[in-house]
């Protein structure tokens, strides 16, 4: 679970795919923070990104750093304790300009029944049960 959190923020950027019908749509994210052992991101509810979690939760996200990517498809859960929206607002001051934990916006996901493959052009993917 550390070495995702560690890759994704490593990274600073990856990209999160979701489902809208039968279209994909794909996304720069930023938001990855371990909470009680699980993979969390953050989004606000206004956003399509949201609605299209919440009618499917399924998604699929990659980030790359030189010749390394690293994919983690899973289902997303809501989290809406107001203790793990403000560990992920802890962890990432500069959203707390935008977002606070008792707004009617900001919501956090964490990662559930997740798979977490490292790749590299060099070595054999490497495949996590998160
Ligand atoms: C580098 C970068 C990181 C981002 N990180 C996040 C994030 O963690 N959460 C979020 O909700 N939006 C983030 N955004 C903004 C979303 O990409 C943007 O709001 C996007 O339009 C949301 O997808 P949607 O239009 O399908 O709703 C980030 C944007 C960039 C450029």
């Amino acid at each position: 679970m550390e070495r995702v959190e560690k890759f994704l923020k490593d990274a600073g950027t990856y990209y999160l795919a979701t489902v809208d019908g039968d279209q994909p749509r794909v996304r720069p994210f930023g938001t990855a923070h371990v909470f009680e052992g699980k993979l969390y991101i953050q989004t606000g509810k206004v956003k399509d990104v949201s609605k299209q979690i919440h009618a499917n939760p399924k998604v699929e996200i990659c980030a790359c750093t030189g010749a390394d990517w690293l994919r983690v498809e899973g289902t997303l859960v809501e989290d809406d304790r107001r203790e793990a929206k403000q560990s992920m607002l802890d962890a990432y001051p500069s959203l707390q300009g935008m977002y606070s934990a008792d707004d009617d916006n900001t919501e956090v996901f964490y990662f559930q029944d997740a798979t977490a493959t490292f790749s590299s052009f060099t070595k054999e993917p490497e495949v996590i049960k998160l």
